[in-house]
């Protein structure tokens, strides 16, 4: 459908709250889906929320193809990612399996070309629904469990790097990663 424009950080509407979703299966429902998808391959993202491009609901996708994944692991930002199904998911509950928290680096599409260093709960489950309404219910380590906290972050106001704790963990792709590709979310 469209390739839309992703609101960086100092966007005003990156901070808010956004709003459940109350109908599903609907046409509007189906069109943003679409151009969230387009808009995150065309941006190569490994996630997308729907108020980066500037619809305050509850929505996000996310997802690394095998095929990606294999270019990542050569260029080497996630060099122990795991793959990620493409998934669309609606009013999201994230809910952290165990204390455990692992710090990795993340960067994201509001915020290009740079990376910090974030911690995030190691497991979760997550559930909420599809644009059909279907139940979706995974419990997920790692760098599924990292991208999922990550979109739903957005969907309440919160950026990645106002959750990093050491603030020298926090820089410019090529000043960190020299020569690497990145991917953000
Ligand atoms: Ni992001």
């Amino acid at each position: 459908m469209a390739i839309r424009n992703v609101l960086r950080m100092g966007d005003a509407r990156l901070l808010q709250r956004a709003e459940p979703v109350s109908h599903f299966d609907t046409q509007q429902l189906h069109a943003l889906l679409v151009d969230l998808r387009d808009t995150m391959q065309a941006l190569n993202g490994a996630g997308l929320a729907a108020p980066q491009i500037g619809v305050a609901l509850r929505v996000v996708i996310f997802g690394v193809q095998p095929l990606l994944l294999a270019q990542e692991k050569r260029a080497s930002r996630y060099p122990d990612a795991e793959s990620v199904p493409e998934t669309m998911l609606i009013n999201p509950v994230v809910t952290p399996l165990g204390e455990a928290m692992e710090e990795d680096w993340e960067g994201c599409l509001s915020v290009p070309g740079l990376r910090g260093l974030v911690p995030r709960h190691a497991y979760i489950r997550y559930q909420g629904q599809d644009e059909y309404g279907a139940l979706i219910d995974r419990s997920v380590s790692g760098f599924h469990a990292r991208v999922v906290q990550h979109e739903c972050d957005h969907l309440d106001g919160i950026l990645y790097p106002m959750r990093i704790r050491d603030m020298t963990q926090f820089g410019y792709n090529e000043e960190l990663f020299p020569g690497r590709e990145m991917q953000d979310e």
